[in-house]
């Protein structure tokens, strides 16, 4: 599993994490900020100052109890929100402090969290490094959805993505799984505890579910997929920086609502977590690895993740990665939607120093996401990370495949 944070230098981490998101906002044009791309999340705004005012949160006031410069910044910047779909938030933009004010919160916070992290407890720095990691993808979800005009494009390939049907489904015998994190190493509280669960043999489709699949549900009467628009009788994807010809050969990105519909039509399921766990890490012989395609660290031969990418790409892309049974892109091109509702592991505690991370989405109203993004850091691909979102928020670079039980 990946080395923790602390041992490779946090400060040199969360400076890269930082660099990170600072290249995302450097992508808006003047004005973007204050625009709310997504109706259930803040404007824009809210992030600049909350990467910083979390930071300040976990490792200043709450780690080290170093009195704070600015209390309002730290309250009004602390959480982000999660309404059910369909209720917005109604603030205005000049409910908001000036991008002026922000940027100076930002710098004071930066110097002192620079001085004093390496004395905070490492679990508290590794947090605040992944938090950042995460907001560097829930960002692009949210610039995603920024009309082009308030954007600086970055050059991007044009997309060549002809359809290659498969539907082949590979056979997975029964056997164990390994869900959750090792005790003694970075992961969030609801990644612990370890465990083992027996999985009855399934079959599981080689490659995700492509957009050209998608397309003959959509024929068949399916609402299209937020990231589809029509125009003129013809279909285009809405990408980062352009709008493209439908790319067949890539995954569909949908909801959870979505991907369950399509998996009924065709008279298949979703994969469960445990499932996911079996396909992915998995082996014939009965071992389980850390990544689908053995121990060795992530590289861009594996799939599309780690930010090489602002979009998808082909599901057949990463031979390289497929898993010991043979299952392409389970880590990368898109997160995977999973049967099962977010919950806790036997023995869960959350984090006393964040007890709602994960607790306050135990509402059987959100479901879990395992792989991972071409916006995902390669720290999220550990096998033990887990995602989640609600069933019928479209946003999410996620993905599906479809299984026989
Ligand atoms: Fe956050």
């Amino acid at each position: 599993m990946a080395t923790s944070a602390v041992g490779r230098g946090l400060l040199r981490q969360i400076e890269l994490a930082r660099a990170r998101t600072d290249q995302l906002f450097e992508r808006l044009k003047s004005g973007a900020l204050y625009s709310r791309p997504i109706p259930e999340r803040h404007r824009l705004i809210f992030y600049l100052g909350h990467l910083e005012a979390f930071d300040w949160n976990q490792i200043c006031r709450q780690a080290l109890d170093i009195p704070s410069f600015h209390p309002e910044f730290d309250h009004l910047f602390e959480f982000g929100i999660d309404p059910p779909v369909g209720q917005a938030a109604q603030d205005q933009p000049s409910d908001w402090p000036s991008e002026r004010e922000i940027q100076e919160y930002n710098k004071r916070t930066r110097a002192i969290v620079d001085q004093v992290v390496e004395q905070a407890p490492e679990q508290v720095g590794n947090v605040a490094l992944e938090h950042r990691l995460m907001h560097a993808e829930t960002l692009a979800y949210l610039f995603h959805n920024l009309p082009y005009d308030q954007k600086i494009p970055v050059h991007v390939d044009p997309i060549h993505s002809a359809l290659q049907p498969s539907g082949r489904m590979i056979a997975i015998p029964a056997g164990e799984a390994t869900l959750g994190q090792e005790a003694g190493k970075f992961g969030w509280d609801n990644e612990y505890d370890q465990h083992r669960v027996t999985v009855p043999a399934f079959a599981v489709g080689k490659y995700k579910i492509t957009n050209g699949e998608y397309l003959k549900f959509v024929r068949a009467g399916a609402k299209p997929p937020h990231f589809w628009f029509d125009r003129n009788g013809e279909w285009f994807y809405r990408g980062m920086f352009a709008e493209t010809p439908l790319p067949l050969n890539a995954p569909v990105f949908v909801t959870y609502a979505e991907a369950a519909a399509y998996a009924r039509w065709a008279g298949k399921t979703l994969l469960t977590e445990a499932q996911f766990h079996r396909a992915a890490f998995g082996t014939p012989g009965g071992e389980e690895r850390d990544y689908p395609w053995g121990d060795a660290v992530p590289e861009i031969a594996h799939g599309n993740f780690d930010f090489h990418s602002w979009d998808a790409t082909d599901v057949d892309q990463n031979p390289a990665g497929d898993s010991a049974f043979g299952v392409s892109q389970l880590v990368g091109n898109g997160w995977e939607w999973t049967a099962t509702p977010f919950g806790p592991f036997p023995g869960f505690q959350p984090f006393s120093f964040y007890p709602g991370y994960s607790k306050n989405f135990f509402d059987e109203e959100h479901y879990v996401l395992k792989g991972g993004s071409q916006r995902t850091a390669s720290c999220f691909l550990r096998r033990s990370f887990r995602n989640w979102f609600r069933p019928d928020y479209p946003y999410v670079y996620a993905s599906f495949r479809l299984v026989e039980n």
